[in-house]
């Protein structure tokens, strides 16, 4: 089922999910959401936490740009190292619209559990798949990728965000203006 992305400044946007203790139908549900809500939105990374739901679980599919890349379900992902840095603009589907310049770091690693409990591990992930984890797993701390931005920059996108919400609304959502970043 496609689910409602819920939009930056929202108070459930800055809680912190709560680890999965057992992958269950509920579970497999909520990840089955998360793939319809994000290729509904043509972004490449969605977490549970941008849907109101508090569990620790993301999904990634960059294989828009990283074609080699299957579609990835991680339930409590943890990256376990990370090496080098790099600067992406990254956007997020919960600030629509924005892309800004994140450094992150270049490669990571990544634990986690995937659709059937199963433990997987993702090594020396780079580019987009690289960006894209650090950033959903961010998401089930509370913290958006605007969180890594000048207070200045951040309250300049605060403010197109009022405005968005408040035209959605009423009833007139702006044109998409057709972004060239992927969001996440
Ligand atoms: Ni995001």
């Amino acid at each position: 089922m496609v689910r409602d992305i819920l939009i930056w400044p929202d108070p459930r946007l800055k809680e912190k999910a709560k680890p999965v203790a057992r992958v269950d139908r509920a579970i497999q549900s909520l990840v089955d959401d998360l793939f319809e809500t994000m290729y509904a939105a043509e972004g490449v990374g969605l977490a549970a936490t941008q849907i109101g739901a508090l569990d620790r679980v993301v999904v990634v599919d960059v294989s828009p740009r990283q074609q080699e890349q299957k579609p990835l379900a991680l339930i409590n992902p943890v990256i376990v190292s990370s090496t080098g840095t790099t600067t992406w603009t990254e956007g997020c589907l919960s600030v629509p619209g924005e892309s800004e310049e994140v450094e992150r770091a270049e490669s990571v690693t990544v634990q986690a559990l995937d659709r059937e409990g199963r433990r997987i591990e993702i090594v020396g992930a780079a580019g987009l798949l690289a960006v894209a984890l650090q950033h959903e797993t961010d998401h089930l701390d509370g913290t958006l990728f605007v969180d890594h931005l000048s207070a200045l920059k951040r309250e300049v996108i605060r403010r197109r965000m009022k405005k968005l919400k408040q035209d959605i609304a009423e009833g007139r959502r702006p044109l998409d203006e057709g972004e060239d970043q992927p969001a996440l």
